[in-house]
């Protein structure tokens, strides 16, 4: 009998054909994330799971699944949805997407830096409400990205493609991150910094750190009033990294210049959220991995890690190994 599998939300054909291949395939077909209940629902029984950041995946979702369920195989490569800890516990498998979404996030990153720093959205609104009357020297004025300083907090890879980036730009690029050594700053060629150096000295600071208790709400109200008035935000990373509340109080008075945000909490942020209304916002609807190509190789990365945990195999990528189903 084939192993079966409960995927959260439609993927792309060509990956959704290598499972059913091997399983026997439960598809959840609505545009919109199951609720908790259908996916536990959905969930019984199986021997896997393919899972969005969508999904949240707890202890209690385990246990309802039941003991069959081997393997959690997430399509991203954050997994701040999924109870790691309750899965090691269970000897349920996880998976995830790494290194594949790395050089689209980054490119994303940038493109809303560069966005946020001329002004790009604010210059479309303007042509949009008929205010582009002639050519101006004062209207629409923005930052110099070339030579200016781009402060890296969370170095992993995504944060290395965007300090890669940053060296075309001719930028002086500072980098935070807790295992961050000399040796390897030298060989990216930033500058190793603290958190309160890299918020004090950076004319952009971009977020590439996951989400978890160390960083919930690192970018607080202390933290942002360490940064320059004229300072632009960019997350690219999870919206809780960033106290929300904060950044807003932040942005309205003068004590950072401008923001620009791939992730927001909660999400989706409904259009009449105040942050929304400030200029100096850009917001995009959580689109860093969001290509074709892209995509397509999360899905195919995510099917490879479903069908090992099923069928007994190591996973290609692994975040907790799992011991379930497993033959000695
Ligand atoms: C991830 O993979 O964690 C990204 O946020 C998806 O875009």
């Amino acid at each position: 009998m084939k192993p079966s599998v409960f995927i959260t939300r439609h993927i792309p054909d060509e990956a959704l054909k290598k499972v059913q291949a091997v399983c026997s395939v439960d598809l959840w077909e609505d545009e919109m994330p199951p609720p908790y209940e259908s996916l536990i629902e959905r969930s019984r029984g199986k021997d896997g799971v393919l899972s969005m950041l969508t999904d949240r995946i707890d202890s209690n979702f385990m246990d309802a699944a039941g003991a069959n369920l081997k393997i959690i195989s997430q399509m991203a490569v954050g997994y701040d949805n999924i109870d790691v800890n309750a899965a090691k516990e269970r000897g349920i498998a996880v998976g995830n997407t790494p290194g594949v979404l790395t050089d689209t996030t980054a490119d994303l990153a940038f493109a809303l830096l560069l966005a946020a720093a001329r002004r790009i959205v604010e210059g479309v609104r303007y042509i949009e409400n008929d205010q582009w009357k002639t050519w101006h020297p004062t209207v629409l004025l923005g930052w110099d990205v070339s030579g200016a300083t781009l402060g890296i907090v969370g170095f992993g890879r995504i944060g290395k493609a965007v300090a890669r980036r940053a060296a075309g730009f001719n930028m002086r690029v500072l980098a935070y991150s807790p295992s961050l050594t000399d040796e390897e700053a030298q060989k990216e060629n930033v500058e190793r910094a603290d958190l309160e150096t890299l918020l004090r000295e950076s004319d952009f600071v971009s977020l590439h750190t996951p989400l978890n208790d160390a960083t919930r709400h690192l970018i607080n109200h202390e933290t942002l009033k360490l940064m320059k008035p004229t300072a632009i935000l960019v997350n690219t990373a999870r919206g809780g990294v960033v106290d929300q509340d904060a950044l807003y109080d932040a942005l309205t008075n003068g004590v950072i210049g401008g923001a620009a945000l791939d992730v927001t909490t909660p999400e989706p942020l409904r259009a009449d959220h105040p942050l929304l209304k400030l200029p100096n916002v850009i917001v995009v609807p959580h689109i860093g991995s969001a290509t074709i190509g892209t995509r397509g190789r999360m899905a195919s990365m995510a099917v490879d890690n479903l069908i090992a945990g099923v069928t007994g195999k190591p996973l290609p990528n692994a975040v907790v190994v799992g011991t379930r189903g497993i033959s000695a």
